[in-house]
């Protein structure tokens, strides 16, 4: 099989790759990526020899390119996407730009050429939870509250719109927050780890009792693989962590505890504004259709994810340099 993966410099789209070389290595895989402040080709220089691999720079917004590359292969993975709430706040033309029209052009050039698509979303769609709310499934209403998740909405809706409308052979993943290696320094986790190793300040926002549930990005990825397996044409599955539903602020002493250092680091900061509440997902359609659910253990994992980025720190500062300094200084301004 031949896929394409767009967005495959990034987090979860590295690690698929590894995961799917790994997997299965017969398949070759094309990753597309524009490269931006988040796609970091280093995640992926344990790969680059692999004959099955290839890298196209290029952006999914560009109809031309897209149409070349979709018109060869049989699967397209799309996880290329503007993914952080707080850029989305500061400004959000890219998210619009990106996550819903390079969606459109995606699925016009997979409908040109009827191809397979799987389309990588987040529970965000679904808004937020109060504290014994239900968890999120796959009938929950759409109600997103960011602009990061209203462009994640309208990207999801055009490509349930496309099976409805085009009958093109669509799945769609929504799944909740991820963790794990080659994490941009901006989301939660590895921010904190790294501001703890540099004996800087954590930034928890408001009151720090925001819940959040975690799924280890190889969970997620081998969600994805069980669902372009043997997910049915035209559904949607919801994928999250198994029991690793945690309020930011335990989370942010689990990971002071992990780094061994002590809670005078946490700093209360203004809040986000329309800081979602609380995330939980019910996998059970999951595991009740496609056998998946998920296995690496909470406390396992983030011990070993804070191990990665300390064995892996040339990774992180190469991050840091450039355009990240200019957005941790926007972003954590004092007022
Ligand atoms: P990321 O920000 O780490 O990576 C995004 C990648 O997309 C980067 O490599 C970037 O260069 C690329 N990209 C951005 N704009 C592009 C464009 N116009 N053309 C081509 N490439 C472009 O994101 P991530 O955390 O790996 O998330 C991947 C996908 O998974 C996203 O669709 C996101 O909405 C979804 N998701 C993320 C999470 C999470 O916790 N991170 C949870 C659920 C779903
Ligand atoms: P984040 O990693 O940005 O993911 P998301 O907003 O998609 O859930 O944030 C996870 C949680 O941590 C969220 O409730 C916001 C909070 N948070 C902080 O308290 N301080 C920070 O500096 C960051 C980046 C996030």
């Amino acid at each position: 099989m031949k896929l394409l993966i767009t967005g495959g410099a990034g987090f979860i789209g590295s690690n698929f790759i590894h995961y799917w070389l790994k997997t299965h290595p017969e398949d070759e895989i094309t990753n597309f990526d524009l490269l931006t402040y988040a796609g970091n080709l280093e995640s992926l220089k344990d790969v680059v020899d692999n004959p099955n691999y290839k890298f196209v720079k290029g952006d999914i917004c560009d109809r031309d390119l897209v149409f070349s590359l979709v018109s060869g292969v049989d699967l397209i993975v799309h996880f290329a996407a503007e993914s952080h709430v707080d850029r989305s706040i500061l400004d959000s033309s890219a998210f619009v730009r990106t996550n819903v029209l390079g969606t459109q052009v995606l699925l016009e050039a997979a409908r040109e050429y009827n191809k397979r698509f799987h389309h990588v979303s987040t529970d965000e769609v679904y808004g937020h939870l109060g504290p014994d709310d239900l968890s999120f499934n796959e009938n929950t209403p759409y109600a997103p509250r960011s602009p990061y998740a209203a462009s994640k909405a309208s990207s999801d809706l055009l490509v349930r719109a496309y099976y409805t409308t085009h009958n093109l052979p669509i799945t769609i993943s929504n799944c909740s927050n991820n963790y794990g290696p080659y994490q941009f320094p901006e989301k939660l986790i590895p921010l904190f780890i790294s501001n703890l190793k540099e004996n800087k300040k954590l930034p928890v926002y408001g009151d720090g009792l925001q819940v959040r549930d975690w799924i280890h990005v190889d969970d997620h990825n081998r969600g994805v693989d069980f669902i372009i397996q043997k997910g049915k044409i035209g559904e949607t599955y919801c994928l999250g962590g198994k029991n690793s539903e945690i309020p930011n602020i335990e989370l942010t002493k689990k990971l002071i505890s992990l780094m061994n250092k002590d809670e005078s680091f946490i700093e209360y900061v203004k809040d986000r504004p329309g800081h979602d509440r609380r995330y939980s997902i019910d996998y059970s359609k999951a595991t009740r259709e496609l056998g998946w659910e998920p296995l690496v253990d909470f406390e396992t994992g983030l011990k070993q994810t804070v191990e990665w980025y300390l064995n892996n720190w040339d990774w992180v500062e190469h991050c840091k340099s450039g355009e990240y300094q200019a957005y941790y200084q926007k972003q954590y301004r004092k007022n």
